[in-house]
């Protein structure tokens, strides 16, 4: 007998099931810490009652067929279950793969999944007190159920155990995708490799690789070796390893695609290749962040030329049907001072730049039309006439995405899922690629995609990039992925509390990193006052942070309190919950853990002082010490005027409100994320 059923999805009769779903939702929110730790949620779930306890006779084993994706991933799911569990499994589980029923956990599927948009990576779960069961059509639907037991993995008095369970589970959308830049600042292969791991843990099947920029040509390049020689300061992946990376993310059922950014922002290509500018040379690579002039001439023959040799090295590299050409932000500059690209302009009664990176635009799609490729573009590409097989991604706003698909048009969502600006995990969760809102008849729906997390490096190293992807783009995963009435945001946050630490077991490095960075600072003190006021601050959201007074390069360290906080304090984020439950009930225990807390703030100052004194690097960060010390002390007071119920003394209100405001002015690039829950602290001691 099912217990309670999880559900959701587009016809009839899914839709009284979802109904069930939201009902049933808090319900399980509710269960405690032995409660299910899915993310993203699956389209439909039942909880069947009892529990597979796993000891070391535990073996998998396949029914039928298994090729080697679906074995290795058999045993990496072995690794993982093991270094969690701690178990010694009896199973030599890289040898003596189980191709019989003997097996406890048993896979079976009908066809090794193509890596190309819609296949279908769909399975069908089962555990049971004595056995584990996937069936799929796809080994990539398998490799989906691995990761699900490993999600639903949990712990008692006993010992480790799965919970007997049924799903049948599926992908709202088909592109679910992460970009990693690497071009401003290079992503060395582990790098990517470990963030694959993560995309995989979290059903994410998309890389999109952005491989050129102003800033470095990060790819190899036989035809035109100016390309990485010149334009990569020596940090550029090899054909070897692209392959590598490639083959690797193929193992996890993920695909590759690459971006090269053209026309515009590419001035490390020019830098060996000057002679296909727009304007005269000759060009360094460049170390500033933003939009600049460089671009390629489009109106000379030997653009193409070079194009049509370049993609053909690179269009076998990469196996993905799809190529990125990015076409962003090209501001036109080196066309407008170009007196024979203006002339090209007239003679082919192109109206605008906008016109000519059109034409630009035809003739690549032309190069990668021949090469077999299909295109995809940021949304300044998109164009009436284009082929109805390129792909839009919308950048600028959601209404690109509107416009191509009620065009006819392919698009994605990165709108809103640009991780790189440090926002709330709920900010990206709420953002639905396909609101119910979306004036889009149904076949135009089926035009949207999915979407893309995309991981902008201006800010990040390869020390501190994960910190910004995780655990925040796992949200992004289950909006991708999980129904669109999946949106509880207080049980989204439950989830990715335990998802962030179990991506730890990946090599990722979001959590340990910080820690690192921490000691790196403090120089070999101890590092305990500084943690508890970088757990409390964010860096600046959107681009603030480089509106600050410093100019950011390339060049720039990365190293400094503002980079070993996370996007969202997960601090400051149970505070608030804690004060939001405290006004609503006025318990006296949630008052007293409160201020407790309230007190281990307002004392860190005292302890944390004599660092900031001798550590050069962390000077900055005292004001944020010293209002971490008053927005605590203020909160403190809150609350005991508060369950004092004395009347409220609105001077003292608007003193402290104006405290609050200093408080609020960014100092070192950061902000003190608590300030939101204290002002509603000082401001509830006006209320009766
Ligand atoms: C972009 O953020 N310029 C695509």
């Amino acid at each position: 007998m099912p217990s309670r059923t999880i559900s959701a999805a587009r016809s009839a009769v899914c839709f009284a099931i979802g109904l069930f779903l939201l009902l049933s939702f808090p319900a399980i929110a509710q269960e405690g810490p032995g409660t299910l730790n899915l993310m993203p949620i699956p389209s439909k779930l039942s909880l069947t009652g009892g529990k597979l306890r796993l000891n070391e006779n535990f073996a998998m084993g396949a029914l039928g067929e298994a090729g080697p994706r679906s074995r290795k991933a058999a045993a990496r799911f072995m690794d993982r279950l093991a270094g969690r569990t701690g178990i010694f499994f009896k199973q030599d589980y890289r040898t003596d793969f189980i191709t019989s029923g003997n097996a406890t956990f048993l896979f079976k599927y009908e066809t090794a999944g193509r890596l190309e948009l819609n296949e279908n990576e769909s399975y069908a779960l089962t555990v049971s007190p004595d056995r584990i069961m996937i069936i799929a059509r796809t080994d990539l639907g398998v490799l989906h159920g691995f990761e699900t037991i490993l999600q639903l993995l949990d712990a008692d008095a006993q010992g480790h155990f799965i919970p007997c369970a049924r799903l049948d589970d599926q992908p709202r959308f088909p592109w679910r995708g992460l970009l990693i830049d690497a071009g401003r600042h290079f992503m060395p292969v582990e790098v990517i490799k470990r963030n694959l791991d993560g995309m995989a843990a979290v059903k994410m099947n998309v890389l999109h690789w952005h491989l050129s920029e102003d800033q470095g040509f990060r790819v190899e390049c036989r035809a035109f070796p100016l390309l990485h020689q010149l334009g990569s300061d020596g940090h550029y992946y090899t054909q070897d390893q692209i392959r590598d990376v490639i083959a690797y993310a193929a193992d996890r059922g993920i695909r590759v695609m690459p971006e090269f950014d053209i026309p515009g922002h590419s001035t490390s290509w020019l830098v060996g290749y000057p002679e296909l500018a727009g304007g005269p040379g000759p060009y360094r690579i460049e170390r500033r962040w933003g939009v600049f002039d460089p671009v390629f001439n489009p109106t000379d023959e030997a653009t193409y030329r070079f194009f049509d040799k370049f993609f053909e090295e690179m269009a076998p590299l990469f196996p993905d049907r799809y190529v990125h050409i990015g076409g962003d932000e090209n501001n036109g500059k080196q066309w407008d001072a170009n007196p024979k690209i203006q002339q090209f302009k007239k003679d082919h009664n192109l109206a605008d730049n906008h016109a000519l990176q059109a034409y630009f635009n035809g003739r690549i799609l032309a190069i990668l039309t021949r090469l077999g490729k299909k295109m995809v573009g940021w949304d300044e590409i998109f164009q009436p006439g284009l082929p109805k097989d390129i792909v839009i991604q919308s950048w600028r706003g959601k209404q690109a995405l509107i416009d191509s698909a009620q065009k006819g048009y392919q698009g994605l969502l990165s709108n809103g899922y640009y991780i790189d600006l440090c926002q709330p995990a709920s900010f990206h969760y709420l953002n639905d690629p396909l609101s119910a809102d979306a004036p889009l008849e149904e076949q135009e729906q089926g035009l949207v995609l999915g979407g893309e997390a995309t991981m902008w490096s201006e800010l990040v190293t390869p020390e501190t990039i994960d910190s910004r992807i995780w655990p925040r783009t796992a949200a992004i995963a289950e909006r991708l992925w999980s129904s669109a009435d999946v949106k509880d945001v207080e049980d989204m946050y439950r989830r990715l509390d335990s998802i962030a630490i179990r991506l730890e077991e990946l090599g990722l490095t979001h959590f340990k990193n910080q820690e690192m960075l921490l000691r790196r600072l403090a120089g070999g003190a101890d590092i305990g006052p500084l943690r508890t006021l970088v757990d409390v601050i964010e860096p600046l959201k959107q681009y603030r942070r480089q509106n600050q007074g410093v100019t950011y390069t390339q060049l720039s360290p990365l190293t400094r309190a503002v980079d070993a906080a996370a996007p969202e304090s997960r601090s400051a984020r149970i505070f608030r919950k804690m004060t939001d439950e405290f006004l609503q009930t006025r318990d006296p225990k949630t008052a007293n853990a409160l201020k407790t807390q309230l007190q281990l703030w307002r004392s860190n100052h005292r302890f944390l002082s004599p660092l900031l004194k001798t550590a050069p690097a962390l000077a900055e960060i005292e004001p944020l010490s010293e209002d971490l010390y008053t927005v605590a002390d203020l909160g403190i007071q809150a609350l005991d005027a508060i369950l004092a119920r004395t009347t409220g003394d609105r001077t003292w209100v608007n003193e402290s409100l104006g405290s609050l405001q200093q408080a609020k002015k960014p100092k070192a690039q950061a902000e003190l994320a608590l300030l939101p829950a204290i002002e509603k602290l000082v401001q509830a001691t006006l209320s009766k």
